[in-house]
């Protein structure tokens, strides 16, 4: 029995790696040629910690193949999956093309008896809908569509689809249930089934509400610089009560990343189409906005203007431990400080590419900080705290650190300026 991927992005990826290490044999098809000449030549076309060991192994057990012809690899698989993209449309809901067309070629080459497994994040109703459109194109004898959202994190994709904390099943066809708890055999969580449309918006409502509890406490950092509270203590006092739970209950420049932001929006728009609003949720992301603003109008202050300043920038990617950099809180950071005028030269330990030729890269921590007036750190990199704090605060200008993730704690911070100039300046403390 084989088991096709369709879509070798990171959820694809992962999941067709994790696959072939644990028992199934493993097609994966995407129609981006060079992606698919870069895994036959053994390199993950993206950085994902424990991929490219997993891929390796895959390979020298023959368990996973590659291949751009996905209408083979639709006529080759008993259990499919379709992990391709929805990109946001202008408006910012999703756009279904690419699942649309797979849905087109599954109605054409699809077998007989085939499971379809729509891993892609998509509105709700779309995983009916794609069951329809194949009945309407005379394929009918599929075992069933249905929707298994995804919830791992960057950075931390293999562990999390090893080990999820629950697999979400929207389905249709009671029989499908023997075949989904062999093919999650490896895993010991619970398996929530339910129907179709509750599996699409469990993961609309998953995202939305992490996004929120960042707004959450990002809203208050704002009340406690005005009163001259700790949001660290807040983050503390709340996060105990396993109610709230301590986790996303970081304060910092905001969400970013390929996932919170444009959800988000989706289902917002999704909601709109249908004649609801969803508040919460809108005030989520304007706050997540606003932090950066205030962050940046805090640097500014400081500085007196951004015009002909120079920004040391530490950390551009989204979030740690990856290189993608999409929606990340660095790109409106460079946006607002360049139209005010301000000279950027920024590192990150793997982003090597950045869409704004002004945003100067280096490949050393401390070639960025020569003679710049402020050292800003965006990404929570754990080596940004072990900076050498002498050679830091000799190449700067000014020794000022703002710090947008609050990496150091009040007690390290008091610790660190007794033996260094070191003016800081954090989030909501
Ligand atoms: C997120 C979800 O956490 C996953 O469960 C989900 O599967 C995934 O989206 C998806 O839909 O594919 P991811 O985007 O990889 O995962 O990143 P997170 O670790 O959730 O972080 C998102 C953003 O929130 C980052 O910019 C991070 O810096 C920020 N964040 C996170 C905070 O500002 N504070 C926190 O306390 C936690």
């Amino acid at each position: 029995m084989k088991i096709g991927v369709i879509g070798l992005g990171y959820v694809g990826l992962v999941t067709a790696a994790c696959l072939a290490n644990n028992g199934h044999q493993v097609i994966g098809a995407d129609i981006d040629r060079s992606k698919i000449e870069r895994l036959h030549r053994g390199q993950a076309p993206i950085y994902e910690e424990g991929l490219d060991e997993l891929l390796a192994q895959a390979r020298a057990q023959g368990t996973i193949e590659y291949m751009t012809d996905i209408a083979q690899a639709i006529k080759e698989s008993t259990i499919l999956f379709v992990a391709v993209g929805t990109p946001s449309l202008p408006d910012g809901s999703a756009n279904l093309d690419y699942v649309w067309d797979i849905c087109e070629q599954i109605a054409t080459y699809g077998q007989d008896g085939q499971l379809i497994i729509l891993k892609s994040t998509v509105p709700a109703g779309t995983t009916d809908a794609f069951a329809e459109r194949l009945i309407q194109n005379n394929h009918t004898r599929f075992l069933d569509v249905i929707h298994n959202p995804e919830f791992l994190r960057q950075g931390q994709a293999v562990h999390d689809f090893l080990h999820p904390d629950r697999i979400v099943i929207g389905y249709e066809n009671e029989s499908v249930i023997p075949m989904i708890n062999k093919l999650y055999h490896f895993s010991e969580a619970p398996i929530q089934f339910c129907r179709r449309t509750s599996a699409e918006l469990i993961k609309y409502a998953a995202n939305s509400f992490l996004a929120m509890k960042i707004s959450y406490i990002n809203m208050f950092s704002q009340l406690c610089e005005a009163f001259g509270a700790d949001i660290s203590d807040i983050a503390k006092g709340i996060g105990t009560d396993p109610r709230i739970s301590p986790h996303f209950l970081q304060a910092g420049v905001g969400y970013g990343g390929s996932c919170f932001p444009k959800d988000i929006q989706a289902l917002i728009q999704l909601a709109k189409a249908h004649g609801h609003t969803l508040p919460l949720l809108e005030a989520t992301q304007q706050i997540n906005r606003r932090q950066m603003t205030h962050f940046t109008e805090k640097l500014e202050q400081r500085l007196g203007t951004l015009d002909r300043k120079r920004i040391a920038l530490l950390g551009l990617s989204f979030k740690p431990h990856t290189d993608d950099i999409r929606e990340a809180p660095a790109l409106r950071f460079c946006e607002i400080c360049m139209a005010k005028g301000a000279n950027i030269l920024a590192y990150d330990p793997l982003v090597r590419a950045f869409p704004y030729a002004h945003v100067k890269l280096v490949s050393d921590p401390y070639a960025c900080m020569e003679g710049a007036n402020a050292l800003v750190i965006l990404t929570d990199w754990p080596e940004f705290r072990t900076l050498n704090w002498q050679r830091v605060c000799a190449l700067l200008r000014e020794p000022l650190l703002f710090d947008g993730r609050n990496l150091f704690s009040t007690q390290e911070i008091k610790f660190l300026s007794q033996s260094h100039p070191l003016e800081y300046h954090s989030i909501g403390r």
